[in-house]
């Protein structure tokens, strides 16, 4: 029995060269990249600092707006931000569960603006936090490694989360998608698919070496062809 999974690859841009965003993303969409992942880091919800609502602002400019923005919010405060984002073109915003005293309301907040809303959960983070937000989210982004940095390795543990995720999803009413993020590579992906994931975020997989179309074409074939696999 197959499922109705449709699997995207959103590359994330935080492994690109900063100097040339858009060519590297629009390299990325020719291989089949349906959506961009914009990483977006504070300084003080995780230990590094990147870009914020100018650059996605640029970026939605640069490219074609059949291809969402996924802005994944690891900021404190995150709620004073949502217009800025959704000012500069954001579509989906998601937010961490750590990071939110008010989860519920910020997940409003999101969704008043009209844009697609996700909630994340870092590596130690349980699955059951979510369950009194899963009938509002429209993703729930599960990290497959600690937040900050690209490049790190993928935690093993995850997969078991996903597929606990992936069984609660099969049994709600309302539909969210499980999107993955962290240490997915060409060797992996197809065990996070089968797992249960139809997002996955790629940053060194796609910008690291090589030619991203290239990249992003073989993990989105090997993606797919896991997905048709499952019986
Ligand atoms: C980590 C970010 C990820 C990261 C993915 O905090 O949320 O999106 O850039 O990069 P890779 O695919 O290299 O782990
Ligand atoms: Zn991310």
């Amino acid at each position: 029995m197959s499922n109705n999974h449709v699997i995207q690859i959103a590359p994330s841009i935080l492994s690109a060269d900063f100097a040339r965003l858009a060519a590297s993303a629009k390299e990325a969409i020719e291989g089949g990249a349906t959506l961009l992942h914009v990483d977006v880091m504070d300084g003080h919800f995780v230990p590094n600092i990147t870009i914020g609502p100018p650059v996605v602002a640029s970026l939605r400019k640069a490219i074609s707006s059949d291809i969402p923005l996924d802005c994944h919010l690891m900021i404190e405060n995150a709620d004073e931000y949502i217009p800025a984002f959704a000012d500069a073109g954001a579509d989906w915003i998601s937010v961490h569960q750590e990071a939110c005293v008010h989860l519920h309301r910020v997940l409003q907040h999101i969704k008043g603006h009209g844009l697609k809303a996700g909630v994340v959960i870092n590596p130690a983070t349980p699955i059951g936090t979510l369950t009194e937000v899963l009938d509002m989210v429209d993703y729930v982004l599960v990290m497959s490694v600690n937040p900050g940095f690209g490049g790190q390795k993928f935690i093993p543990s995850c997969l078991e989360k996903i597929r606990k995720l992936a069984a609660i999803q099969s049994t709600l009413r309302t539909g969210f998608k499980i999107e993955v993020d962290g240490g997915i590579t060409l060797e992996n992906i197809a065990e996070i698919v089968r797992a249960g994931a139809e997002v996955i975020v790629a940053g060194s997989a796609v910008f690291g070496s090589g030619d991203p179309r290239k990249n992003t074409e073989r993990l989105l074939k090997t993606g797919r062809e896991a997905n048709l696999l499952q019986v």
